[in-house]
């Protein structure tokens, strides 16, 4: 194994996108930022330079962090923000998982600009689980917007209203030509009769996606970086947060074909179309090589944004390899965790944040200020955090209660998770996103969660995952070894549900030899 060094200058550009030069925040002065490529087994290590006037600190979603929990990066979790002209190294290793993963700012709405791909390649020796592709394809679904993001952010909080959308949606960068003064858009060149390895990823801030390329099946490989059985569609759903690798075969004639991404709506019951982007879509060009590039590119056709068919049937058909999953009677804890969305009337007077917040079983999760969750937790610091976060759902009608609820898990515990979204309207679909863990994904489905649905839970070959869709109306239940002592969050990956309280943290305790400790802090973790 090897050690990859990557140095980070995040800082503000110029970017003309939709008839405007905007300044964003970007890495490297390149949107998406740049890729980081490695095999598994090796040693990362990113220096990032903050040349921005924002706090700011960068998450590797998806890497597990073994004992490098200083390296995780949620704001206020693991560390404090890095201030302008501060700097920090992130140093972890790439184990346990291959496909493709991404690394994004994890502060405020950061994350909108500064984001890319990381690559994690078999190791020298092994192979894909697959017939090796003859050419990959990064491909970075994004959200564009024309505003400044922060800002979006901070006046949506002070008006405890959820923030407006996005101004569309790219791929690569790119919004591509469908939209009026689109700048490019992303072509990728293939040779006809060959195998290609599309690495898509969901980085939009707020939005589940929907992603085709006309006239092409995908047949899916791996999702956040796990191997799946191999699974054949024409639509591929991703949830903010989510990443698909799948193989698309070429033809042998010539051809021009749009790869086009939409939203997808999963309010439920279905709501009316969203007016403000609900028929927008970004479009990228497959080109096979020989072919003019004025060609008219073929259209796919795109599901209903509110399909939420579509999206449960993909969810729902993934399987992955066979595994040792972790038996019923190995379970040491089942959380029953309740998603909620209210507004805080006067029942809810507990609500100072928001006038719109959110909250699991009861609790809108609140970073802490004066230090991180980590650093307390390492250094026995006390009132940064509560350890009573409530195991069970709260009965109807208790007001919810904003906190910082942290819930211990035993080193090496099993734990099972019965993710329940609410029944009545607004109920939407919440990308959960588990950070230093990969879970298996055992069932998910439509209604109340019943202790009979435990028959079916897929025990055999279950999608391994970092954030699980969980459907509008419905449920999923989840199962995972809290074998990595520190703070991991537990959070919505829609960003908006972030600063409404939509998370909570598992606090796994140390074990008790040499390898199962929480490591001392990096000398260069910053201060708050
Ligand atoms: Cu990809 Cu806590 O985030």
């Amino acid at each position: 194994a090897a050690t990859a060094n990557y140095t980070f200058t995040v800082q503000s550009m110029k970017i003309n996108q939709l008839c405007n030069s905007t300044d964003i925040i970007a890495v490297n002065g390149q949107l998406p930022g740049p890729t980081i490529d490695v095999f598994e087994g090796d040693e990362v290590v990113v220096d990032v330079i903050n040349a921005s006037p924002y706090n700011l600190t960068i998450h590797w979603h998806g890497i597990l962090q073994k004992l490098t929990p200083w390296a995780d990066g949620p704001s206020m979790v693991t560390q404090c923000p890095i201030q302008p002209n501060g700097s920090y190294t992130y140093r972890f290793n790439v184990t346990g998982h291959e496909g493709t993963l991404w690394w994004h700012a994890h502060s405020s709405f950061l994350r909108a600009t500064v984001y890319g791909a990381l690559i994690i390649r078999p190791r020298n020796g092994t192979a894909y689980p697959f017939p090796a592709p003859d050419q990959e394809v990064p491909v970075v679904l994004g959200e564009w917007w024309s505003q400044n993001v922060v800002d979006v952010e901070k006046d949506a909080v002070m008006a405890g209203q959820l923030p407006s959308h996005s101004d569309a949606f790219t791929i690569n960068g790119l919004t591509g030509q469908l939209y009026q003064c689109a700048n490019e858009t992303f072509t990728a060149v293939v040779q006809p009769n060959t195998t290609v390895l599309l690495r898509v990823i969901n980085a939009a801030l707020n939005t589940h996606l929907f992603f085709k390329v006309a006239g092409h099946n995908f047949t899916v490989v791996a999702v956040d970086a796990c191997y799946t059985a191999n699974y054949t569609t024409d639509t591929l759903v991703l949830a903010p947060g989510n990443t698909v690798d799948a193989l698309v075969y070429t033809g042998a004639a010539p051809g021009s074909y749009y790869m086009a991404v939409e939203p997808h709506h999963t309010l439920s019951p279905a709501a009316t179309t969203d007016a403000s982007d609900g028929g927008s879509v970004a479009t990228g060009i497959l080109l096979y090589n020989g072919t003019s590039a004025t060609a008219t590119p073929a259209m796919p056709a795109m599901p209903n944004n509110s399909d939420s068919t579509t999206a449960n049937d993909f969810y729902s058909g993934l399987r992955g390899v066979p595994a040792a999953v972790p038996s019923p009677v190995d379970v040491n804890m089942t959380i029953q965790l309740g998603l909620g969305q209210l507004p805080c009337d006067a029942a809810q007077t507990n609500c100072s944040v928001n006038a719109f917040a959110a909250a699991m079983n009861g609790v809108s999760f609140r970073l802490p200020t004066q230090m991180s969750l980590l650093e307390a937790q390492f250094g026995n610091a006390s009132g940064v955090y509560t350890a009573d976060f409530p195991d069970g759902v709260p009965p109807n009608g208790t007001a919810m209660v904003e906190g910082t609820k942290v819930r211990s898990l035993p080193y090496n515990s099993t734990v099972e998770v019965v993710l329940q979204n609410p029944m009545a309207f607004p109920s939407e679909s919440h990308p959960i996103h588990l950070h230093g863990f990969n879970f298996f994904v055992l069932a998910q489905g439509l209604g109340t969660f019943a202790p009979g649905n435990a028959s079916a839970y897929n025990l055999v070959d279950p999608v391994a995952r970092n954030t699980i869709a969980v459907p509008a109306g419905g449920w999923a239940v989840i199962r995972f070894v809290a074998n990595n002592p520190g703070m991991w969050f537990f959070h919505c990956h829609l960003d908006a549900h972030v600063p409404m309280g939509l998370g909570m943290v598992f606090a796994v305790e140390n074990g008790t030899t040499a390898d199962s400790m929480l490591p001392p802090p990096p000398a260069d973790l910053p201060v708050c």
